[in-house]
């Protein structure tokens, strides 16, 4: 394959560009499968990668992109044919490895996840890193007790990609979902998810106490920071928090007292390094009982060449759901 386009990064004089380039497979890193590419996505550690916001990649020039979906078009490993249909995220992949903005992709066979029953390709990609990572939460919360009846769960952050799509898998599988956001006039948007309560960010009072009024029986959080610190103050007995982001930033500054008097259980949750059963388990749930029902709703399609653009608007905390973006 010669002359197929890709979005490379560069380092130049200390700051980080993109540009459209012409590449050829020859140029690609190492792997023993090679897949005809058709869709990727964008997630905010894209964002970052592409803007030099965050020192997200470890080799320049890369190709960027956290994730693809395609077809295979050749394969030196035996569990992979010609023609499969796979997904593949994670891992070094737009990281240390040229990743999923082209239209062909190189990648270790052991990084490959089949295309479950119930997504089609495009589908898998509206979902990408952040609708695995939000399935991953949810899976990781319920085996941390939370069920349905234990009371309302709290998602932050609600308007981004991994909040929206959590919202739709909680009220899919019939939690009460208390939506906080930054922009208020996306109230129509997160209740059409399936939030029953919309808080604007602007307005929560947040306390200082150690321990302030029991409200939320688990929480998914995308930010970190003080909006984190506040969710261990207000978990109820039991409750779980999913630590996802720091869009908020990177610090936590709590107690003691959440965890040893009430409970409350915070758990980290790693898209990059889920062991090969889980993912292919996480990824089987998002074509089922986890599949949201309004992905066209989430995902806006783009193709390459606004992809740079997007990452502004994405660093900026200006995009509603989650951009997918089309490829060969
Ligand atoms: N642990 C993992 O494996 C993993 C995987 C994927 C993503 N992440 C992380 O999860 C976070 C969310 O990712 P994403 O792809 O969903 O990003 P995203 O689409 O950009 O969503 C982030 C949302 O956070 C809110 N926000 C942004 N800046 C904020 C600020 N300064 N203070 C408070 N709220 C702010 C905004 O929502 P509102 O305007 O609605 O408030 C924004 O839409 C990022 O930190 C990302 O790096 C981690």
């Amino acid at each position: 394959m010669t002359g197929f386009r890709a979005l490379r990064i560069f380092e130049e004089n200390g700051k980080t560009v993109t540009r459209i380039v012409e590449a050829s497979l020859d140029e690609l890193d190492a792997g023993e499968v090679v897949i005809r590419a058709a869709y990727s996505s964008i997630n905010y550690k894209d964002a970052l990668a592409g803007t030099g916001t965050g020192r997200i990649i470890r080799r320049f020039p890369l190709i960027g992109g956290i994730d693809v979906a395609g077809t295979v078009v050749s394969s030196s490993d035996a569990s992979i044919k010609a023609g499969d249909a796979v997904i593949c995220t994670s891992y070094d992949l737009g990281v240390a490895h040229d990743g999923g903005f082209a239209d062909y992709v190189r990648v270790p066979a052991a990084w490959i996840v089949p295309l479950p029953a119930g997504l089609t390709l495009e589908e898998s990609m509206c979902l990408g890193t952040a609708g695995y990572t939000a399935g991953l939460a949810v899976q990781l919360m319920e085996q941390n007790d939370l069920a349905p009846g234990n009371g309302r769960v709290l998602v932050n952050g609600a308007t981004g990609g991994v909040a929206s799509l959590a919202i739709e898998m909680l009220a899919g599988l019939g939690y009460e979902i208390t939506a906080i956001t930054g922009k208020d006039s996306e109230r129509a948007y997160l209740e059409h998810l399936g939030a029953t309560e919309v808080l604007s960010r602007h307005t929560v009072e947040m306390g200082k106490k150690p321990l302030e009024k029991t409200l939320w029986a688990g929480a998914v959080d995308s930010l970190g920071g003080e909006p984190l610190a506040w969710l261990t103050r207000t978990m109820r007995i039991g409750g779980v928090i999913a630590a996802i982001g720091n869009a908020a930033g990177p610090d936590l500054h709590t107690t003691v007292f959440p965890f040893i008097l009430r409970g409350v259980r915070l758990i980290g949750i790693d898209s990059v390094n889920t062991g090969m059963p889980l993912r292919r388990k996480i990824w089987q749930r998002l074509g089922g009982d986890l599949k949201p029902r309004h992905l066209a709703d989430v995902a806006h399609p783009i193709g390459l060449e606004e992809v740079p653009a997007a990452f502004e608007k994405l660093i900026k905390a200006e995009v509603r759901g989650r951009y997918l973006v089309k490829l060969a």
